[in-house]
């Protein structure tokens, strides 16, 4: 079976949804590859270095998908009339598309791939469970997101995140607050730590606050009744009372009088984001200080932050905004992105290297938008007994 893997051609988006070590993996799988020349540019994967891997290096994507039966994406390809080519066009019926389709977002295009007879996965649907741990795409790219947050927070500030002693004077350690310690908060309370920071964190989930503490942070507490109650079965947050929100923000206005560095994390699954910092308590920040807002594509965690803008207030606090920020570290993103792809396909792939796809699976259930020309999915469908939607997924 023939897999293509073509440049991605939406805005804001360097990464590619293989590397030359998933392209020789996939080899192992009985697959054959087909790269569109340039395809991983962006990420800093050369066309050499993905032909020494196996792949046959093509000059174009249409070429790449002429006989293609599987097709990876990082972002949903584009529609008629959405930019510089219809992506969909040319694709065989029946071949397989697997990417962050972003079904709940875009819900006419799984409309289109369904008329496309196109057999098409999402990957941020994946449940969270250990079976599909090597292919949880939301969980490879939010690491790097939590990752990628600090490192643009440092970038902004003005002064050092560790302590310093030097002939000169003392440099105190900046002080970071991370709001939401699921896998992006829990990866950005690393790395300010490696830095040197001083760092606190929230979140309402109880369970977080055992995982902070394990870094090193302190964990700041709204209502540990409350936090008991806050995780959904799936393990995601569910939207707080107007109460709980408002006693949040008068501990965290607390706890910003000595911060520094605020990074955002904070989603609820198929909602918008919760608002986390008012424009008043912004306003209440020092000078220098500054903000990253990770959640900036799902409504924002902090009012006033524009997506794909670094904006500084009147008193002087910077909030970044970010689009897509797993692509701003597109070789690593790409490269896991790549691995949980590669783990998926061991899922759908036979041993004998051709489609094996077994409906009746929990993640194949989960994933699966569309088949001989239907949509299938049943949380698409209204079918699906909870809501268990996905947060976006990663980019416009
Ligand atoms: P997410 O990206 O949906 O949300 C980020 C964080 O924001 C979460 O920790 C959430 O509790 C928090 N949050 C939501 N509203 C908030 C508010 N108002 N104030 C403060 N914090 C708020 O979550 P993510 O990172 O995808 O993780 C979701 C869960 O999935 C976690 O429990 C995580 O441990 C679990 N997980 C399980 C995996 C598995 O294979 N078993 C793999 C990865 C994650």
């Amino acid at each position: 079976m023939k897999v293509a893997v073509v440049k991605e051609r939406r805005a804001h988006e360097r990464r590619v949804a293989a590397s030359p070590d998933s392209v020789k993996r996939m080899a192992g799988l009985g697959l054959e590859v087909a790269v569109e020349s340039g395809a991983g540019e962006a990420a800093g994967f050369t066309d050499a270095a993905f032909a020494a891997a196996g792949a046959a290096i093509v000059p174009d994507a249409a070429i790449a998908l002429i006989d293609a039966d599987i097709l990876l994406k990082v972002q949903r390809p584009l529609l008629a009339g959405e930019g510089e080519r219809d992506e969909l066009a040319g694709l065989k019926p029946g071949l397989v598309l697997i990417g962050l389709l972003q079904p709940q977002q875009y819900p006419a295009a799984i409309d289109a791939y369904a008329a496309a007879g196109l057999t098409s996965f999402a990957m941020e649907l994946l449940p969270r469970i250990t079976r599909a741990q090597a292919m949880d795409v939301l969980s490879s790219q939010a690491n790097l997101a939590g990752y990628k947050a600090v490192i643009d927070a440092a970038e902004e500030f003005n002064r050092a995140f560790p302590m310093m002693m030097t002939a000169a004077g003392t440099i105190k350690a900046a002080r970071v607050l991370v709001m939401g310690a699921g896998v992006a908060g829990l990866q950005a309370i690393a790395t300010a730590r490696r830095l040197g920071a001083i760092v606190s964190a929230t979140d309402v989930r109880a369970a977080a606050k055992e995982q902070v503490e394990s870094l090193g942070a302190s964990f700041i507490t709204v209502d540990e009744e409350a936090a008991r109650g806050a995780e959904t079965a799936g393990g995601y947050a569910r939207e707080m009372s107007a109460d709980y929100q408002r006693r949040q923000r008068e501990k965290v206005a607390e706890a910003l009088r000595r911060t520094d560095v605020v990074i955002c994390t904070a989603l609820i699954p198929g909602r918008r984001a919760p608002v986390l910092l008012s424009e008043a308590m912004v306003a209440e920040m020092a000078p220098g200080s500054v903000i990253v807002d990770l959640a900036v594509e799902a409504g924002g965690n902090v009012e006033g932050s524009r997506a794909g803008e670094i904006v500084t207030t009147a008193n002087g606090v910077k909030i970044i905004g970010h689009l897509n920020v797993p692509s701003r570290i597109a070789a690593d993103a790409s490269q896991l992105y790549a691995r949980n792809l590669v783990a998926f396909l061991g899922l759908i792939v036979g041993q004998d290297g051709n489609l094996a796809i077994n409906p009746e699976d929990e993640i194949v259930k989960a994933t699966l938008l569309t088949r001989d020309g239907a949509v299938v999915n049943p949380a698409l469908t209204g079918a699906a007994e909870s809501a268990a939607t996905p947060v976006p997924g990663g980019g416009p």
